[in-house]
């Protein structure tokens, strides 16, 4: 039929054969093959039916994401299904592994479908800022009702074989095994029963409330706030309701292609690629030995100790963990119980799978345990000192070869490395708050640290659901050190006039979750005043100066753990404004004899964004940042950086480096070379005419 697709005879039952690896994309020979097998099964009078399946670990997971916005080869797919819609034998799927996106739409248009019972269904379109694009909406809608569609289509999760059969959207569920034997045996039965095509096109729309639209455009303004593709989904399913069904997809191909052709969905593919990117690391083949990971150490068990204890063994991987003292162990375990007891009684977790999770858990007060382990993760208090200590007792209690990893946030590795005496095996591993939520892992590589010990972090970093991102030694890595950029210009964005809640205002509406100050309220204020107190020996006099966290922490306002910060909060932690704020800011300009002016929004945006572009590009010259795919990912995965704008470095590159160093030239000029100066690299690109992206 084609490179791709096979075609087999079994008496009266054709089967058409998939085998596009690595997830048997739609991608043209595919398209091809299916659309020659269909033909060929038409054509032949022995053949009363056709079977579609896929080779390999999956059903076809979607279009090829490659392909989108470039010019696509005949047949299309929307054409593809329209010939399978109209075929006068039915059409079997057989379903595994992953049915997604154009592949879930393949799976619709034929007129039966038989899965295998752990086959997961899904349209992740709208997670690439694209609206389905080949009858997704609509045969959904008819198949299984307007909620099941809103919700499949608009959010991008994924439902099982058992959700997807009780919604209509499959047939049957085969037994566990032979899926190609099922799916023969199911089309020989459909023939001997005389069961014709069956398209599901030619089904009415729902007669469903259309009030649900209205409840889904206003749950998705909030839920997606700033997305476009959201909306639009819900645009195409209406188009059911407006024409018929022909029209509805050629309607609905049409907003596909807008979808495609706009920026977030450009942005977003960008993520899709940089996210898989980002695990192939510049110079460490992929062949590099890992080394066994079977039990990790962690000790320290604070939040962050207890956060990575539990994606440990929520992973399944057993833990030893080690405290302080009695005490702290047991706090840590109480903690831990009562979070997944919480879990329980919602229901989001199982007494069976915690009961599991808690068998994994191994406590002790003695580091002399952690020698059972062959990788322990440091995260006990943020002190040089402590840290160090910690890390000449690892190196002598641990075995050779155990891998000894910081959850520092912004302390020397390469001194800790020393102070272990094995600094091969040293690196970091850098969980954010929560750590067992949180999907940005920050894996540090530092001087000495082998090539064995970073592939193996990477590998536990998946192998733990996490995200992981290289990044080299320096203050803060890549997230913080880019967010203290932010935070800096925000305070003097303060000083110079501009209200806490404005400049929050202004970076909520771009896309975060939440602006610096409302973030400074959330973490604790305390903690940002010790971060500002470890950095004095470094800062300027203008820093020093924009003291207001140590002001309000000298005033026991702690931000939200106290009720009062920038905001104040009532007992539900709801933010208000904060007159006391106002008047500190309003001394504190009286103090230094400080002229308050009115900042524009575009200032603000652009002082607080375009302060981690430039900083983002110093990381990748100094290679701190392997390449600027690890700051976007990093940036969107760690701070909430909008990922429908790609993240700083591809957004930067949107808006031209020209542009960006221009107005950071006349920042410089009104602010100074301490602040501004922009970074080598960036001036560089932008002499070039080119991007952070080649
Ligand atoms: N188009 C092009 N390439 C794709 C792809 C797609 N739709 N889906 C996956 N791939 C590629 C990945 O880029 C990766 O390539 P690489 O090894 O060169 O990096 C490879 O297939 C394996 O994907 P990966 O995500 O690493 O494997 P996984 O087993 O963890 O997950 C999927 C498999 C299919 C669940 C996941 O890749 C996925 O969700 N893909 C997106 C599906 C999608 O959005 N479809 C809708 C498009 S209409």
């Amino acid at each position: 039929m084609s490179d791709t697709v096979s075609f087999h005879v079994h008496g009266a039952i054709a089967e058409a054969v998939v085998d596009n690896p690595p997830v048997n994309t739609t991608s043209a020979s595919v398209r091809q093959g299916l659309a020659e097998a269909i033909r060929k099964a038409e054509a032949d009078p022995a053949i009363r039916a056709l079977v579609i399946r896929c080779a390999g670990k999956t059903f076809i997971a979607g279009a090829d994401i490659k392909e989108f916005g470039k010019p696509i080869a005949e047949p299309h797919l929307p054409t593809l299904l329209e010939m399978m819609d109209r075929a006068a034998k039915p059409i079997v799927a057989a379903l595994h592994g992953t049915v997604l996106g154009g592949g879930f739409e393949v799976a619709l248009a034929a007129h039966y479908r038989i899965a295998l019972p752990d086959t997961r269904f899904g349209f992740p379109e709208v997670k690439l800022g694209v609206v389905p694009g080949a009858g997704g909406t609509q045969r959904t809608a008819r198949l299984a009702g307007l909620e099941t569609t809103i919700k499949l289509t608009t959010e991008g999760g994924q439902i099982n074989a058992a959700k997807a059969r009780a919604s209509g959207l499959i047939d049957a569920i085969a037994e566990e095994g032979d899926l190609a034997a099922a799916a023969l045996a199911y089309a020989e039965k459909l023939v001997a029963q005389g069961q014709g095509p069956r398209s599901a096109g030619s089904l009415p729309m729902p007669a469903d409330d259309p009030a649900l639209f209205e409840e889904a455009r206003k749950t998705l303004s909030r839920k997606m706030r700033g997305q476009t593709a959201p909306l639009k989904i819900l645009d195409a399913i209406r188009l059911g309701y407006e024409m018929d069904f022909d029209a509805a997809l050629v309607q609905e191909l049409a907003l596909c292609r807008e979808s495609i052709a706009g920026p977030q969905s450009k942005a977003l593919r960008h993520m899709f690629a940089a996210e898989r990117e980002v695990a192939r690391i510049p110079g460490l083949p992929a062949d590099t030995a890992t080394r066994p990971v079977d039990r990790v150490g962690v000790i320290g068990l604070g939040a962050m100790g207890r956060g990575i204890v539990m994606a440990m063994v929520s992973a399944g991987v057993p833990v030893i963990a080690v405290g302080l003292d009695q005490g702290h162990v047991d706090a840590a375990m109480k903690a831990i119980t009562k979070m997944w007891s919480s879990s329980v009684a919602k229901g989001s977790m199982t007494q069976e799978a915690m009961d599991k999770r808690l068998a994994l858990i191994t406590i002790s007060t003695d580091p002399r345990d952690l020698t059972a382990a062959n990788l322990v993760i440091e995260a006990v208090t943020e002190n040089l000192d402590v840290k160090k200590a910690v890390f000449a007792t690892l190196g002598q209690v641990t075995r050779p070869g155990t891998i000894l990893a910081s959850n520092t946030s912004f302390l020397n590795i390469d001194t800790l490395a020393d102070a272990s005496g094995r600094p091969e095996d040293v690196c970091g591993m850098h969980f954010f708050n929560p750590a067992h939520v949180m999907r940005l892992l920050e894996n540090v590589r530092a001087a000495k640290t082998d090539p064995e010990v970073v592939a193996t972090i990477m590998a536990l970093g998946k192998r733990i659901a996490k995200l992981p991102v290289l990044s080299g030694v320096c203050d803060g890595f890549i997230v913080n050190r880019m967010l203290s950029k932010r935070s800096r210009e925000a305070f003097f964005l303060v000083e110079e006039g501009a209200s806490p809640a404005v400049v929050d205002k202004v970076l909520l509406s771009y896309g975060f979750p939440m602006g610096p100050f409302a973030l400074g309220d959330l973490a604790g204020l305390d903690v940002q005043a010790a971060a500002r107190k470890a950095r004095a020996a470094t800062a300027t006099e203008r820093e020093l100066r924009a003291d207001f966290v140590e002001q309000m922490v000298g005033e026991g306002r702690l931000g939200q753990k106290s009720g009062s910060g920038w905001y104040s909060y009532d007992e539900n932690r709801k933010a208000s404004p904060n007159p006391q704020t106002d008047a500190m800011i309003a001394a504190h300009a009286e103090r230094h004899g400080l002229t308050l002016r009115e900042i524009g929004k575009e200032e603000i945006q652009q002082r607080l964004l375009y302060a981690m572009v430039n900083e983002g590009a110093k990381l990748l010259s100094e290679g701190i940042a392997p390449r600027p795919q690890e700051i976007d990912v990093a940036m969107v995965n760690g701070l909430g950086w909008p990922s429908y704008t790609g993240g700083p470095m591809f957004w930067a590159d949107q808006i031209g480096l020209d542009k960006v160093l221009a107005t950071i030239e006349r920042f410089r000029a009104e602010q100074g070379d301490a602040y501004w100066t922009p970074a080598p690299l960036l001036v560089q690109y932008a002499a070039e005419g080119r991007g952070f992206y080649a």
